[in-house]
Formats: C-alpha cells, sequence, structure tokens
C-alpha cells in the first residue's frame, strides 16, 4: 500500500502525552512511518510548532513542550535516519508556500474549517462574541497545514477523523492551483485512517483526555503511574460476584495494552469471581510499566541529552529544505510567471 508513496504526520506540541495519546496515537503513528518504510516509501514526520504558537505564547513552555515531543517521538521507535524528522518553523519555505497558497484559498473555506468553528461554538456558549480570542494564526490553520502536506509531494497522510476536513482543504487548494496552470504543480494528497487504533479509556471510563483529568501519565515516574492506574474506578462488588469483564474500566483499559493470553486471564478471573479490583489494578499496573519501560528509559536518555535530538532535527531539516525548496521554486516560476 506504500510502496513508492509519500507518507506525512504534522504532530503539535501540545504537553507530555498520557498513555491515551501513546497507545493512540504516537505508538501507531511511528509503526505506521516504519511501515511506509519498509514498504519502500518515504516517511515525513514533523513538529508542528508554528501551529502552537497559536495556543501558546509561553516560550519557556513552548520549548519544554517541543523537547519532550521530540523525545518522546525518537523513544518510541522512529529512525529519525530513515524517516525524515524536523521541526515545522527549521523549513523557512513552509510560511513563504504558505503565502502563496493564501492566494487560492477561498475564504469561506476557512470559515467551515473545524478548529475554527470549534473554538467560535465555545465562544457563543459563553455568550462572547464570535471571534473572541481567535488569531489570524488558527483561522488561517488549513492554509498553512496545506502547506505542510503539498511541500513534500505527499501521498498519504495518517489522519485521526478530526484532521480529515484540513486535508480535504489541502486538496482543494492544490486542486484549484493545478487547474488554473493547467499542470501539476503540486501533488494532490490523501488521507488514511489507521485500524490499528486504540480507543483508550481514562480513569473514570471516558476517553482518556487532559481536558477530563482522568489521565495516566505513562512518561511520569512508577509512584505516579502506580497511583493513577489505582485509581481507576472500580465498585463494591465482592470478588466471588461474577462480572462481566467489558463493563469494568480497568480491563477495558488493559485490552489497550495487553497480549491476547493476559487478556483472558484477567477475563476469565473476572467471570468466574476469582479476580478482585486490587489484583486486575495490578495486573494493569504491570502491563503499563511493561509497556513503557524500555521507551521511559530512552525518553529520558534523550531529555538529558538535548543536544544529540537538537543535531537529529538539524538533519532531518536538511533532508526535508531541499524538497520545499523545489515545490516553493515551482509555484513561484508559475505564478510569477518566471
Ligand atoms: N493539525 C494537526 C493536529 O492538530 C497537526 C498538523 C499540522 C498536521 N500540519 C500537519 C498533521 C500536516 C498532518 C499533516 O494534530
Amino acid at each position: 500500500m506504500f510502496a513508492g508513496k509519500t507518507i506525512l504526520t504534522g504532530v503539535k506540541p501540545t504537553g507530555t502525552p498520557h498513555l491515551g495519546n501513546y497507545l493512540g496515537a504516537i505508538k501507531p503513528a511511528i509503526r505506521l512511518g516504519n511501515d511506509a518504510i519498509a514498504q519502500g516509501g518515504k516517511h515525513y514526520m514533523f513538529i508542528a510548532d508554528y501551529h502552537a504558537i497559536n495556543a501558546e505564547k509561553d516560550p519557556a513552555v513552548l520549548n519544554q513542550k517541543m523537547k519532550e515531543i521530540a523525545c518522546i517521538y525518537l523513544a518510541g521507535g522512529l529512525d529519525p535516519e530513515k524517516s525524515c524528522f524536523y521541526r515545522q518553523s527549521d523549513i523557512p519555505e513552509i510560511p513563504e508556500i504558505t503565502t502563496i497558497l493564501y492566494a487560492y484559498t477561498p475564504k469561506g473555506f476557512m470559515n467551515k474549517a473545524h478548529a475554527y468553528k470549534a473554538c467560535v461554538d465555545k465562544n457563543r456558549e459563553a455568550g462572547k462574541p464570535d471571534d473572541d480570542g481567535i488569531n489570524m494564526g488558527l483561522y488561517t490553520y488549513p492554509t498553512l497545514m496545506a502547506a505542510d502536506i503539498l511541500a513534500y509531494n505527499t501521498d498519504i497522510v495518517p489522519v485521526g477523523k478530526d484532521q480529515v476536513q484540513h486535508v480535504e482543504i489541502a486538496r482543494d487548494i492544490s486542486g484549484a492551483i493545478n487547474a488554473h496552470y493547467s499542470k501539476e504543480l503540486l501533488k494532490q494528497p490523501t488521507y488514511c485512517f489507521d485500524d490499528n487504533i486504540a480507543v483508550v479509556p481514562g480513569v473514570d471510563g471516558r476517553k482518556m483526555s487532559k481536558s477530563y483529568g482522568n489521565v495516566i501519565p505513562c512518561f511520569a515516574d512508577d509512584a505516579t503511574i502506580k497511583k493513577a492506574v489505582f485509581s481507576v474506578k472500580t465498585d463494591s462488588r465482592p470478588m466471588e460476584e461474577p462480572k462481566d469483564p467489558e463493563e469494568i474500566i480497568v480491563y477495558q483499559i488493559f485490552k489497550a495494552l495487553a497480549s491476547p493470553a493476559q487478556l483472558q486471564e484477567m477475563a476469565e478471573g473476572l467471570k468466574q469471581g476469582k479476580l478482585g479490583y486490587g489484583h486486575i489494578k495490578n495486573m494493569l499496573l504491570s502491563a503499563v510499566l511493561d509497556e513503557m519501560k524500555e521507551v521511559r528509559d530512552k525518553y529520558n536518555y534523550y531529555m538529558a541529552h538535548y543536544d544529540d535530538v537538537e543535531q537529529l532535527l538539524a538533519q532531518g531539516a536538511t533532508k526535508a529544505r531541499p524538497v520545499a525548496q523545489a515545490t516553493l521554486k515551482r509555484l513561484k516560476d508559475a505564478v510569477f510567471g518566471r
């Protein structure tokens, strides 16, 4: 499926990832990139720091988030030699391409983009003016994202549902430009979903999310992870009472991590009333610590040797830039009639 294709993913630096982020987004993205490379495709992975400044105005906080996310992708197995791993702001051609794309982007596309509309809806709910707190970075966000995608002749953007519309906007913009100049100046991207993605419930059973305060902070120390795992909601039924595993939150989280044999052990124990909540929480804790052991060690190593990471990102930018430069040149030649 990926042979000869270019796959591109951008990630916003948004604070230390939790177990849901790691299992549901980061790990699958790394796996997908590595699969694509193994099949003879090209893989670009970048940290969308220009996108991040729309919301995060504290440079120290932003820098910390940037470091964490870079180290986590490397710790999770992204191969910086084989993938092209870089920072968006290291490629000055991206904002230049964005400026050209603006001239072909109907304002209406931005009005109906989900990320912007969600902010307007929030303002309305709070009784505030529609545009309260909305900057132009947020408003024009999909055009910058289109430049990210189109600069590298991307074939496929792996996405979650929330990003589909943004890829479609990139398609529409590139289609409009190609049609206007009657040639394929820009490759038209498509998106794909990863079917292996786990949705991880949080400690209260709702989707794990920082905004719900129900996360398992899997990059924290053992004691903090333990505290979170033991806070997973249970009820007061005695151990002996047979239970439907699917109704037990500990089991639902365990599903995202455990091997089939481990999963069966927990399911049978619950059904037969042989495992209590303390038991299954310990099983979940072991599974989380096993899953994270190597990744956390590597993560801590990279955080402590951040100069190495900087160097890897710089190398990535050196690989990525010529491609973006060629795209920019094609566009400038066409639009300015050079
Ligand atoms: N908008 C994406 C997000 O919020 C991040 C992103 C920026 C991106 N540019 C991209 C994703 C290009 C894929 C392709 O997660």
